[in-house]
């Protein structure tokens, strides 16, 4: 039986085009919670719909803003872990590489990746609840004068509520960035798939999307989810210890 990083790394040496799709598992290990584990996932000790949807906030605007910002605290203390790191020296080996991801973090950024396809936004910004310039108003919290603990700030243009720029439940995604993210994994060759449940649709129509077009998985996750009967690969550990395996295996045969 072949090593499954061996056998990784050689789907990825043959391939023309890479398309990764991450989820909350790969920021674990820089000391971010996913959604849905079972012992600190951040869903257990909230329900997501008192938090995470439109009427939430329009009902306790406060509760949800103060949420986002202990999430976004998290997220400025974090810092990119090795399996970030090992993905930002993959998309550098490869001309035709995309990183599309759940994740509303920007520890891909942070660890060197670029043009990241953010699917469900991104906890850093801020938009105006109504758009009232355009889908989506953009917000820079810094030009505003508000205490972080007097709860949402107003929109400048339109006095109505400040929200975070993240896709709520119920919400749709950005068309354009969907539209982008089902054509890269209707191309790909390989698509890598990290620390995704794999639970939540659209994203999680993408792997299936490139399954069905042809590409080879590599799943990266610990357990196996609803995706990986579809994997042809599974590297079954923790991605801040599997990527870098697999950086490795891939620098070994230059
Ligand atoms: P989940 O919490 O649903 O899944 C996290 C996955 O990461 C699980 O399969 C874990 O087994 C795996 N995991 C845990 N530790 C890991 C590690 N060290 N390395 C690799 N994998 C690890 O998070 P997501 O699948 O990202 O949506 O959730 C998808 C969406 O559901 C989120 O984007 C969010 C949520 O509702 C929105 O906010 C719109």
């Amino acid at each position: 039986m072949t090593d499954p990083i061996a056998q990784a790394a050689a789907l990825l040496r043959k391939a023309q085009r890479i398309a990764v799709l991450t989820g909350a598992g790969v920021s674990k290990e820089s000391g971010v919670p996913t959604f849905r584990d079972a012992l600190d996932g951040l869903w257990s000790r909230y329900d997501p719909e008192d938090l995470a949807t439109r009427q939430a906030f329009q009902q306790n605007p406060r509760l949800v803003w103060d949420w986002y910002e202990y999430r976004r605290q998290m997220v400025r203390q974090a810092q990119p872990n090795p399996g970030h790191h090992a993905l930002a020296q993959i998309q550098a080996r490869f001309p035709d590489f995309t990183l599309i991801t759940q994740n509303v973090d920007d520890l891909h950024e942070r660890a060197g990746s670029h043009d990241v396809i953010h699917l469900h936004g991104n906890i850093a910004q801020s938009k105006c609840f109504d758009n009232c310039r355009g889908d989506p108003t953009l917000i820079d919290l810094a030009t505003l004068d508000y205490d972080v603990d007097d709860g949402p700030p107003r929109c400048p243009h339109c006095g109505g509520w400040v929200r975070p720029d993240v896709v709520w439940f119920g919400e749709m995604l950005a068309q354009d960035l969907l539209m982008s993210a089902y054509e890269i994994s209707e191309k790909a060759a390989v698509m890598l798939v990290v620390g995704t449940s794999g639970l939540v649709t659209p994203a999680a129509t993408l792997p299936k999307m490139a399954h069905r077009a042809g590409a080879k998985l590599i799943e990266v996750n610990p357990d196996t989810t609803m995706l990986s009967s579809i994997a042809h690969v599974h590297l079954a550990g923790p991605s801040g210890e599997m990527l870098p395996r697999l950086m490795e295996a891939l620098s070994d045969n230059a």
